[in-house]
């Protein structure tokens, strides 16, 4: 029988993860189905268990469900709880479910093996600090970066996640008007404010380091607003369409104990899209 997996989020109806999900099982001859399914606000506990009781294995979970998620797995990875967020749920030989977050993953995934930018000992600055902020924060400490630089247009946000990462390295939240006369090494965009409402932080033109690099962790087929605002500063940069498929990679592993290829499927993704 095939083995059912599926994306459940709102909206769900752009998601590339279908198409990462079967290239994926295609590298090992698998034979899986991965549907999207749009879950109104309101109807994830009885989706998630309609999915479950009929024999789903596994599912990917995105906004604005990922602590609804969280919530409802029985057990957790050390790294979802540091997140306060659950993308991957996986259903266990036991019949407990399994939560898990492979976003902060796939970041150091795609910086790492496929752009080659190491963060070891790199100042880092990382605009935002909603849940996505949250989910990459500690794979990104886990890099052993020199510090990361907490910024958001609202700043006790920035505080507290700065508070409540500490214990695993050196972070330290900032107004937007302390920038001024610090440099990075790579400037992240953690905030949903690329997509649609334009890139509009109020920030300093000099904080890029020469050498700098910049990040989106938004995607899109077009340069992001982020992308093209930064792109002039920095000798590259790169949008988070590596990243979803670096978490994709890592999400494909712990349901199929396999890990598959992920540089080749972005490639795959950015020419057939
Ligand atoms: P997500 O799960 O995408 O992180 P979120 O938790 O709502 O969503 O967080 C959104 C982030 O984008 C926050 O850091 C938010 O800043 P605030 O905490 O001040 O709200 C930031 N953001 C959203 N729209 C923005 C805008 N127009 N300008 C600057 N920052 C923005």
């Amino acid at each position: 029988m095939t083995d059912l997996y599926a994306l459940f989020g709102n909206p769900v109806s752009h998601s590339l993860s279908p198409k990462i999900h079967r290239l994926f099982a295609e590298q090992f001859n698998q034979d899986i189905s991965y549907d999207k399914q749009l879950v109104e606000p309101g109807d994830f506990v009885r989706s998630v268990d309609d999915f479950f009781s009929s024999g789903g294995k596994g599912l990917n979970v995105t906004a604005p469900f990922k602590t609804d998620a969280y919530t409802y797995a029985h057990h957790m990875t050390d790294r979802a709880v540091r997140a306060g967020a659950v993308n991957t749920l996986a259903k266990m030989e036991d019949g407990t479910i399994l939560g898990d977050n492979t976003d902060g993953f796939g970041l150091l995934a795609d910086l790492t093996e496929n752009l080659g930018w190491g963060v070891a000992d790199r100042d880092i600055l990382l605009l935002g600090a909603g849940g996505t902020a949250r989910g990459v924060l500690g794979p990104l400490l886990e890099g052993k970066p020199k510090c990361i630089t907490l910024v958001n247009r609202t700043f006790e946000k920035a505080w507290v996640l700065a508070r409540h990462f500490t214990p695993l390295g050196h972070i330290e939240a900032h107004k937007i008007e302390e920038l001024e006369p610090r440099r990075f090494d790579l400037v992240i965009n953690g905030t949903s404010a690329g997509i649609a409402k334009g890139f509009n932080l109020d920030l300093p033109d000099t904080l890029f380091a020469s050498d700098a690099l910049s990040y989106d962790l938004n995607y899109s087929m077009e340069p992001t607003p982020f992308v093209q605002w930064s792109s002039h500063q920095v000798r590259a940069c790169a949008d988070g369409l590596g990243m979803l498929v670096a978490q994709a990679a890592e999400s494909f592993r712990i349901w199929r104990g396999v890990r598959p290829d992920f540089i080749s499927v972005i490639d795959q993704i950015r020419k057939r899209t």
